[in-house]
C-alpha cells in the first residue's frame, strides 16, 4: 500500500500526527465518562444520608435505626435499590436507540442528546418531591447514560489515529473515575447540610452542561461523515484532526470499509453470522464479567457497606473517598501499561488480585460481623485495606478494558451492532447487582464475598483460555492476526 507506514508488528498505520484537535476531541467526548461515573458515585452517599431517606424512604430510615437490626439488612428495599438501578435499565433501551442516532445522524449529535437527557434528570431530580419525580429523573439520565456510553467510545476510536487509540480510548475510562471520585466528596460534604441529597443530585448538571457546551466544539468522525455521503467534508475534517495535507490513502480505506458496512442492510443478522461470533462472544461476556467482578457493590453501597460494619456515616463517607482516590489513581497506570505488556496480562493479575481480597473480606467478615453489633475498628480498617486493593486491581484492569477491548475487536460491518450488545451487557449487570445486591447480604451475608471471588477466579482463567492478544494489532487486521491465530476461534474462520 503506498504511503502507507509499516508499524512495528509488521502491519499498516497511516501517516499521522499527533494533533491538538485529535487530543481536545477526545478529552470533551470522554467528558460523557465524568457523568457516567459522577452517577455512579453519587447514589451511594445520598442513598446513606438520613435527610434523603427521611423523605423518601421513610421505612429504610425507621429500619436503620433500629439498634437490634439485623446487620446484614438493614439497608435491604427494593425500592431504595430502584433508585439506584432504575436508572441502568433505562440505559440499556436508551443505547439501542443510540446506536441508531449514531449511524442515521452522526456521533456528534447523539453526544449532544446526551448531555441533555442528563441535564434535565438532574434538574427534575432536584426539585424532586416525591418518588416518582425522583425515578423519573433517573430515567432521563440513564437516557444520557445509555447515549454517551454508545456513542463516546465509538467517537474516540474513530477520531484517534491507530498507534495511540489505546491510551484515548482509556481516558473515557479515566474520567468516569475521576466523576465518582468527585460525587464522593460532593456528598462528604452535602451531608452535613439540611437537605444536602438535593444539591448532590442536582450536581449532575455541572458534567452535563460541560459535555454539552463541549460538544458544539467537537469535529463529527470522518468515518461517520463520509458513511453518510458527506465525503468533502469527510476529507477536510480527515486533514485537520491527522494534521498532514495527504490523507488520501486512510481516506479511501474509509471509504471501501463504509461501502461495505453500509451493503449490509442488517448488523444484528450479520453479527450472529459464525465468523462474527468469535468477537461477539468475548465482547459481551468480558462486560458480563466485568460487573460480576462485584465493582459496583463497593461503588455504590460502599458508605452503606461501611455503615453495615458500624462505622458512622461521616467515616463512611471518608472511606468511601479513599476507596475512589485510588480508583482514579490506579487507572492511571492502566494508561501507562496497556499497550506494553497487553491486555491479557493486565485482565488475569486484576482477576487474581480480586479474587484473593474478595475472600479474605468474606472471611473476615464471616469470622468478625455477627449480624448484631459493630465489626471493631481495627477490622473496619483492614477492609477498607483490602477493598482498596480490590478497586486498584480492577482499576488497572476489567474498567478500563471491558470498554477498550470491545470497541477494537470488531469488523466495521458489526462494530456498532457488537458494541451496543457489550453497552447493553454492562447495563443489564449492572442494574442487576444495583437492583440485588443488598437483598443478596441480606441473605447471603458473608458469602456475598465468596460469590465474586468465585466469578473473579472464573473470569481469570476464561481471559486465559479464549481472549486473543489484541495489543498492537490495527482494529481492521483483527481477524487475520489474532481471531484467526486463537486455538479455539480459528475453527470459526
Ligand atoms: C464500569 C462501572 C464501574 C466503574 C468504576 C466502569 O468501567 O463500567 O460499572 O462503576 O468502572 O470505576
Amino acid at each position: 500500500m503506498a504511503g502507507a507506514v509499516m508499524n512495528v508488528e509488521g502491519g499498516t498505520s497511516f501517516p499521522a500526527k499527533t494533533t491538538w484537535q485529535v487530543i481536545v476531541c477526545s478529552i470533551i467526548a470522554a467528558c460523557g465518562g465524568l457523568m457516567f461515573g459522577y452517577d455512579i458515585g453519587i447514589s451511594g452517599g445520598v442513598t446513606s444520608m438520613d435527610s434523603f431517606l427521611i423523605k423518601f424512604f421513610h421505612t429504610v430510615y425507621e429500619k436503620k435505626h433500629r439498634a437490634h437490626e439485623n446487620n446484614y439488612c438493614k439497608f435491604d428495599n427494593q425500592l431504595l435499590q430502584l433508585f439506584t438501578s432504575s436508572l441502568y435499565l433505562a440505559a440499556i433501551f436508551a443505547s439501542f436507540a443510540a446506536s441508531i442516532v449514531c449511524r442515521k445522524c452522526g456521533r456528534k449529535p447523539t453526544i449532544t442528546l446526551a448531555s441533555c437527557f442528563f441535564l434535565v434528570g438532574a434538574v427534575l431530580n432536584f426539585f424532586a418531591r416525591n418518588l416518582y419525580m425522583l425515578i423519573g429523573g433517573r430515567i432521563l439520565l440513564g437516557f444520557g447514560i445509555g447515549f454517551g456510553n454508545q456513542a463516546v467510545p465509538l467517537f474516540i476510536s474513530e477520531i484517534a489515529p491507530a498507534k495511540y487509540r489505546g491510551g484515548l480510548n482509556i481516558i473515557f475510562q479515566f474520567l468516569i473515575t475521576v466523576g465518582i471520585l468527585v460525587a464522593s466528596i460532593i456528598n462528604f460534604f452535602t451531608s452535613k447540610l439540611e437537605d444536602g441529597w438535593k444539591y448532590s443530585l442536582g450536581g449532575a448538571a455541572v458534567p452535563a452542561l460541560i459535555l454539552l457546551f463541549g460538544s458544539f466544539f467537537i469535529y463529527e468522525t470522518p468515518a461517520s461523515l463520509i458513511e453518510r455521503g458527506k465525503d468533502k467534508k469527510g476529507l477536510k475534517v480527515l486533514r485537520k484532526i491527522r494534521g498532514v495535507e495527504d490523507v488520501t490513502l486512510e481516506f479511501e480505506e474509509i471509504k471501501r470499509a463504509t461501502e461495505l458496512a453500509n451493503q449490509v442492510k442488517q448488523p444484528y443478522r450479520q453479527l450472529f453470522k459464525r465468523q462474527n461470533l468469535p468477537p461477539f462472544l468475548c465482547g459481551t461476556i468480558l462486560q458480563f464479567f466485568q460487573q460480576f467482578t462485584g465493582i459496583n457493590v463497593v461503588m455504590f453501597y460502599a458508605p452503606v457497606l461501611f455503615q453495615t460494619m458500624g462505622s458512622g456515616s461521616d467515616s463512611s463517607l471518608k472511606s468511601a473517598v479513599v476507596t475512589n482516590l485510588v480508583n482514579a489513581l490506579a487507572t492511571i497506570i492502566a494508561i501507562c501499561c496497556v499497550d506494553r505488556v497487553g491486555r491479557k496480562a493486565l485482565l488475569k493479575e486484576g482477576a487474581a488480585q480480586m479474587t484473593i481480597t474478595q475472600c479474605i473480606i468474606g472471611a473476615i467478615l464471616f469470622t468478625h460481623l455477627k449480624v448484631v453489633g459493630p465489626i471493631g475498628s481495627k477490622y473496619a480498617l483492614v477492609v477498607l485495606i483490602l477493598i482498596c486493593a480490590f478497586v486498584a486491581g480492577f482499576a488497572w484492569s476489567w474498567g478500563p478494558l471491558g470498554w477498550l477491548v470491545p470497541s477494537e475487536i470488531y469488523p466495521l460491518d458489526v462494530r456498532t451492532a457488537g458494541f451496543f450488545c457489550a453497552v447493553a451487557m454492562n447495563m443489564l449487570c449492572t442494574f442487576i447487582i444495583g437492583q440485588f445486591f443488598l437483598s443478596m447480604m441480606c441473605a447471603f451475608k458473608s458469602f456475598a464475598f465468596f460469590f465474586f471471588g468465585f466469578w473473579n477466579l472464573v473470569m481469570g482463567i476464561s481471559v486465559w483460555l479464549f481472549l486473543p492478544e489484541t495489543k498492537g494489532i490495527p482494529v481492521d487486521e483483527m481477524a487475520e492476526r489474532a481471531w484467526k491465530k486463537h486455538w479455539l476461534w480459528k475453527k470459526f474462520y
